[in-house]
């Protein structure tokens, strides 16, 4: 028989019989650490994240933890960390840009494709090259000055929400999904900008034939 109760006194299970189980609903997140009051070296936590947090901390995952699913480092120097995430959640869970911006996709070795356990192709990571017709996808890394694929935040939101070629005035992005990507609120798409500006920049963008 053990009890258990939580260490700010939230929540006590009462003496539970073998098999027996006790359910809590948070309505808080945080973190929440819990003892059994007959052996007190029987520790646990419970880890409670807002929907955000979760897409933040996967967002970081893909980064950053084990297996590395992107081998890439983030220059987060002036920027929000949380933004950053969440923009890599959304661009690499969500928003499937790799499929078109990077050239091939996935690394040697590593096309889920194929069966073999995933990572993005990081050297050539969104730096675009793929060929769509006559269409060839930009490269979306910063440019010399930190703004990715050379655009400005504005003019980001204006061609996810319009189509509008920030090149070539009056011309219309053919092949990019901005009409499902442009009902994105406005401080999503602003995640996905400050994520974009802080990948690594890649200079080359690689020729179609690199695709499979
Ligand atoms: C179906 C393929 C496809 C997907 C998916 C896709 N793109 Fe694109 N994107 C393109 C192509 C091709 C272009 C070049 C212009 C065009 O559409 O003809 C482009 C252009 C762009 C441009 C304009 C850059 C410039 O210099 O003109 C930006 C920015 C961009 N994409 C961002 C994204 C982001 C962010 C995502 C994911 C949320 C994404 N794209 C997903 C195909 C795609």
């Amino acid at each position: 028989m053990e009890t258990f109760q939580s260490c700010l006194t939230l929540w006590d299970s009462g003496t539970l019989s073998t098999n027996a189980s006790f359910t809590k609903l948070f309505d808080k997140s945080g973190k929440f650490t819990y003892h059994c009051a007959i052996h007190p070296g029987m520790t646990g936590s419970v880890t409670v994240r807002t929907a955000d947090q979760t897409r933040i901390k996967i967002g970081k995952d893909i980064i950053t933890a084990n297996p590395k699913r992107l081998p890439i480092t983030l220059n987060l120097s002036g920027k929000d960390p949380n933004k950053v995430y969440l923009g890599s959640y959304i661009v690499n869970a969500q928003g499937g840009c790799v499929d078109c911006h990077s050239c091939p996709s996935y690394a040697a070795g590593h096309n889920p494709y194929l069966g073999e356990p995933k990572q993005f192709n990081a050297p050539v990571y969104l730096a675009g090259g793929k060929a769509f017709g006559p269409f060839t996808s930009a490269n979306l890394t910063p440019d010399n000055t930190g703004k990715p694929a050379g655009v400005t935040l504005a003019q980001f939101k204006n061609l996810m929400r319009t189509g509008a070629d920030p090149h070539v005035p009056g011309n219309t992005l053919q092949v990019m999904p901005w009409p499902v990507y442009g009902m994105m609120s406005d401080s999503d798409l602003e995640s996905v900008y400050t994520y974009l500006s802080s990948i690594p920049k890649v200079t080359t963008q690689p020729l179609p034939a690199a695709c499979p």
